[in-house]
């Protein structure tokens, strides 16, 4: 009994080790590959779901530890397909994000640097960058208020970092 608790622990240790990293920073901290796209029910889920299926899908079928396979060309030009639908959907309705991982290039580049981090994978920034639709037109409030986001998600990880240092001070 003891020896299988024991390889049960060996096992979960084991699988959180391999786990793609993503250091997403703020109150989602670091997440696994199949919470990269987990953004809340809504109408820019609804409104992407053929985009964001495939995506879904694909790292479905790698698994949250198969970090080669999260990492390749298919599977990242899927999540891709997915940032951008939302991405377009946000500057269409001139909406802003519903969460920080929506349309988001800050996720992608966290998701690129977990590549780099566990598999010296480094994705050619043409394969994580989003493009603005050709429908935009002009000033537009989520494209003013991204930078504003990215710095929010910053100060979030400083904090979530002084928390730790505090906490590693006690
Ligand atoms: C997040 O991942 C980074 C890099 O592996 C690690 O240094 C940090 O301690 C992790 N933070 C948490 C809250 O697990
Ligand atoms: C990881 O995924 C690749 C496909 O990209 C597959 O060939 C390989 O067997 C998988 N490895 C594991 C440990 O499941
Ligand atoms: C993945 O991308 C690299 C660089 O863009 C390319 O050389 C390679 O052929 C691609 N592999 C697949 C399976 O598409
Ligand atoms: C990572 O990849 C780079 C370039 O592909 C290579 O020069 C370097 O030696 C690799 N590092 C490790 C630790 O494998």
């Amino acid at each position: 009994m003891h020896s299988f608790f024991a390889l049960m622990m060996f096992v979960a240790l084991a699988g959180r080790a391999m786990a793609l990293n993503i250091v997403f920073g703020g109150p989602l901290g670091n997440i696994t590959a199949s919470q990269v796209l987990a953004i809340p029910d809504g109408q820019l889920k609804t409104d992407c779901q053929s985009s964001c299926d495939p995506a879904n899908q694909a790292i479905q079928t790698c698994g949250d530890t198969n970090d080669s396979c999260l990492c390749n060309n298919a599977t990242v030009s899927a999540i891709l397909a997915c940032e951008q639908c939302m991405f377009t959907e946000l500057i269409n309705q001139n909406a802003q994000m519903p969460d920080p991982r929506a349309g988001s290039t800050p996720a992608l580049a966290a998701y690129s640097a977990a590549c780099l981090a566990s598999q010296n994978i480094t994705l050619p920034p043409t394969s994580i960058a989003l493009t603005l639709p050709a429908s935009w037109v002009g000033p537009f409030d989520a494209l003013l208020n991204l930078p504003a986001t990215i710095i929010t998600v910053m100060i979030g990880a400083t904090l979530g970092g002084s928390a730790i240092l505090l906490l590693s001070n006690m």
